[in-house]
């Protein structure tokens, strides 16, 4: 009797996104997917809601998940060849979510190849208790190699939620900033939501990404697609994850 006051609902469409450049969908690489069958399940149902390219960015974090070229692009072909076999027809590439810590300061330093997507992107997050103490040192050298730093959730960082002023300054260092979906959903809880809500309507936004786990994550993904304010919300502002389709762009 009170279905007037259900927010009204629509198909799901993020076709306007287009390309997800941030997930755990490779299988057994870290807190992620663990199988394959469940990645191409998962990759055929993100297609359903409008992605024709997805980026698969598995944690590089040192002392829990040690991944690398080596253990991440041999699963990039696992499961291209997996969705061939099913006939899913959608472009899978792979770089990394690298945590900002010493050891990555180090990776850097040492000049061996990063993984990065895009023309000169990559990646980076830090704990959600405290930043990076080595946070701008990293976006130094990471600029100094002539890459962009992406910037994961930055909305998740409770620390940062009454320093605003920090965001303009990265932007300022040459990074982009990544909200998650699933923060609009209220997924990861009020103040977070606010914070990212603030960031879009700010235009602080470049990136969208759905941060994709497990079941959880693609159930609240759908129900935050299927809301109708969800899209109002992105009228007038400019995201830039289609300009991932061709290489040489963003
Ligand atoms: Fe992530």
């Amino acid at each position: 009797m009170f279905s007037f006051l259900k927010p009204a609902t629509v198909t799901p469409d993020l076709s306007f996104i287009g390309v997800d450049m941030h997930s755990h969908l490779l299988p057994g690489l870290d807190d992620g997917l663990k199988n394959l069958d469940e990645t191409v399940q998962y990759i055929g149902e993100l297609q359903q809601l409008g992605y024709t390219k997805l980026i698969c960015t598995p944690h590089i974090i040192s002392d829990m998940y040690p991944n690398s070229a080596e253990t991440i692009l041999p699963k990039l072909d696992l499961v291209r060849n997996a969705l061939i076999e099913k006939n899913i027809n959608i472009t899978i590439e792979a770089a990394a979510e690298y945590m900002v810590d010493i050891d990555m300061e180090r990776e850097i330093k040492s000049g061996r190849p990063l993984l990065t997507f895009g023309r000169n992107l990559i990646l980076i997050e830090m704990s959600y208790i405290a930043p990076s103490p080595n946070m701008e040192r990293v976006i130094f050298h990471l600029r100094m190699s002539g890459l962009h730093p992406v910037i994961a959730h930055p909305e998740r960082y409770a620390y940062y939620h009454h320093n605003f002023e920090i965001y303009e300054r990265f932007a300022d260092m040459g990074c982009y900033l990544q909200v998650n979906l699933l923060s609009l959903l209220g997924y990861y809880g009020k103040p977070v939501k606010i914070a990212a809500e603030k960031m879009i309507k700010n235009n602080m936004v470049d990136l969208l990404g759905t941060d994709l786990h497990h079941e959880k994550h693609l159930a609240g993904l759908k129900e935050l697609a299927s809301k109708k304010d969800f899209y109002k919300m992105f009228e007038g502002v400019n995201i830039r994850n289609k300009a991932l389709l061709l290489k040489s762009v963003l």
